[in-house]
C-alpha cells in the first residue's frame, strides 16, 4: 500500500545527468518541432508587450533549446530585432535549474547568446498549479513532461510502470491521468493569451492495451529490484511503495476532453499526430554492432529518467550515499540484463497544436 508521502514524480537525475542521457527525448520532441514553428508563426502579435513563451517540464534544460531557438527564429521574422522576448522554463521545485542556467547560458546551441532582446528565465512549480499569469502566455511547449502524473492513487500498485500493472492499480492510475490531463488544460488555457498557441510532445499508449514501448525495460528493472530484496539491498516495504506515475497516453486519451464539442476551455485541437518513434541506439546498433555503446544508451536513459523518483520510496531517500548505491545497482543489474538480451525500444509520441481562442 502507498502512503501519502510516495511521490508521482521526483525530478531527473541531477548534476545534468538527464541532460546528457536524455536523447530518446530529444528524438520524440523532434516530431513536435514542426507543429511549434507553426505555432510561432500562427500566434496573434499585438500590441507591443515583450512576447512570452512558457516551457513547462523543462528538466535541465538542454532539449528545450532546439524548440526555443526555432520559435524565436520564426517570431524574429515576424517581430523584427527589437521587441523582447521572455522565456520562461518551468519544472518542480526539485528540479536541477542549476544545470539548466549553466545550459541556457553556456550550451554552444543555446538561444540566448546572439539576441539581447531575449531574457531566459526559470520558476520551480507544478504545472498541476498556475504558474504564470492570467492571459500572459504567448506560445508554450511541453515535451515529454505531461505523462507524469500529479499523484500516485493510494491503493497496492502490483508493478513500477502503469501498463504492466492490472486491475485496481491500472484503473487508478487512469482516473488520476485523466483528471490531471483535464487540469494541466485548463491551468494552460487560463495562461495563455487569446490567440496564442500550446503544443505538446507526450508518450504515446498502443490502442489496444496501453502498452508505450517501454514495457520490456521496466520489467527488467522490476526483476532487479526483486534481487535487491532478495540480497537486503532494499526492503520489501520500500519496494512495495515503487513506482512511477506516469501514464503513455492513447491519443483518444489526449482528446477525450474534446468529446462533447470543439473546444474545451476554449482551447481547440489544431493538429494531432501520432509517431512512430524508432529507437535511434537500436539503429547506432545495427550500424556499428556496439553492444555496450547501446547498454550504455538504455540504461543511462532509465537511470536518468526513472531511477530518482524510484529512489523517493527509500526510507533514507534524503541521504545521497543511499540514493547512489540504490542507483548504481539498479543500473548495474539493468546492464547485465540488457547485455545479454539486447532489443530496441521503439514507441510511439503523440504530438498535438491546440490554439487559445477568446478570452478565458
Ligand atoms: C522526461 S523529463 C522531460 C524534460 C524535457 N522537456 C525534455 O523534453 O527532455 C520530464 C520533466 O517533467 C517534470 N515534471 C514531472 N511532473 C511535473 C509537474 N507536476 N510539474 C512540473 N514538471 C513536472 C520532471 O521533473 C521532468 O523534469
Amino acid at each position: 500500500m502507498l502512503d501519502e508521502t510516495t511521490p508521482a514524480s521526483g525530478a531527473m537525475e541531477g548534476g545534468g545527468a538527464y541532460n546528457r542521457h536524455a536523447k530518446l527525448q530529444a528524438g520524440g520532441a523532434f516530431f513536435a518541432l514542426p507543429l511549434f514553428e507553426a505555432a510561432a508563426a500562427q500566434i496573434t502579435l499585438d500590441g507591443a508587450h515583450p512576447v512570452v513563451i512558457a516551457d513547462y517540464g523543462s528538466s535541465q534544460g538542454k532539449n528545450s533549446l532546439a524548440p526555443i531557438r526555432a520559435a524565436i527564429h520564426t517570431l524574429r521574422s515576424r517581430i523584427g530585432p527589437g521587441r523582447a522576448i521572455i522565456v520562461y522554463h518551468t519544472d518542480l521545485p526539485v528540479n536541477d535549474f542549476r544545470s539548466l542556467f549553466g545550459v541556457v547560458e553556456n550550451d554552444p546551441e543555446t538561444y540566448s547568446q546572439n539576441d539581447p532582446g531575449v531574457f531566459p528565465c526559470a520558476i520551480g512549480r507544478s504545472f498541476y498549479q498556475a504558474i504564470l499569469p492570467h492571459e500572459h502566455v504567448d506560445l508554450a511547449w511541453c515535451s515529454y513532461a505531461a505523462q507524469w502524473i500529479s499523484e500516485m492513487p493510494r491503493v497496492p500498485l502490483d508493478h513500477i510502470w502503469h501498463s504492466c500493472m492490472t486491475g485496481a492499480a491500472r484503473d487508478a492510475i487512469e482516473r488520476q491521468a485523466a483528471q490531471d490531463w483535464e487540469a494541466f488544460l485548463t491551468l494552460r488555457s487560463r495562461e495563455l493569451r487569446p490567440g496564442g498557441r500550446l503544443v505538446v510532445a507526450i508518450p504515446g499508449g498502443r490502442d489496444d492495451d496501453g502498452s508505450s514501448g517501454f514495457e520490456r525495460i521496466m520489467n527488467l528493472a522490476y526483476e532487479v529490484l526483486a534481487d535487491m530484496v532478495a540480497e537486503g539491498a532494499v526492503t520489501a516495504d520500500e519496494r512495495g511503495r515503487m513506482a512511477l506515475g506516469v501514464l503513455a497516453r492513447r491519443r483518444r486519451d489526449l482528446l477525450a476532453p474534446f468529446q462533447d464539442g470543439d473546444t474545451y476551455c476554449n482551447l481547440k485541437v489544431e493538429r494531432c499526430e501520432t509517431c512512430e518513434h524508432r529507437d535511434s541506439a537500436w539503429s547506432d546498433y545495427e550500424r556499428d554492432g556496439n553492444l555496450e555503446a547501446l547498454v550504455d544508451k538504455h540504461a543511462g536513459f532509465y537511470r536518468s529518467t526513472f531511477v530518482p523518483t524510484l529512489a523517493e520510496s527509500l526510507r533514507l531517500a534524503h541521504d545521497e550515499e543511499t540514493r547512489r548505491k540504490f542507483s548504481d545497482r539498479l543500473e548495474h543489474g539493468l546492464r547485465q540484463r540488457l547485455t545479454a538480451a539486447p532489443e530496441p525500444m521503439n514507441s510511439l509520441v503523440e504530438t498535438i497544436m491546440f490554439a487559445k481562442l477568446g478570452p478565458g
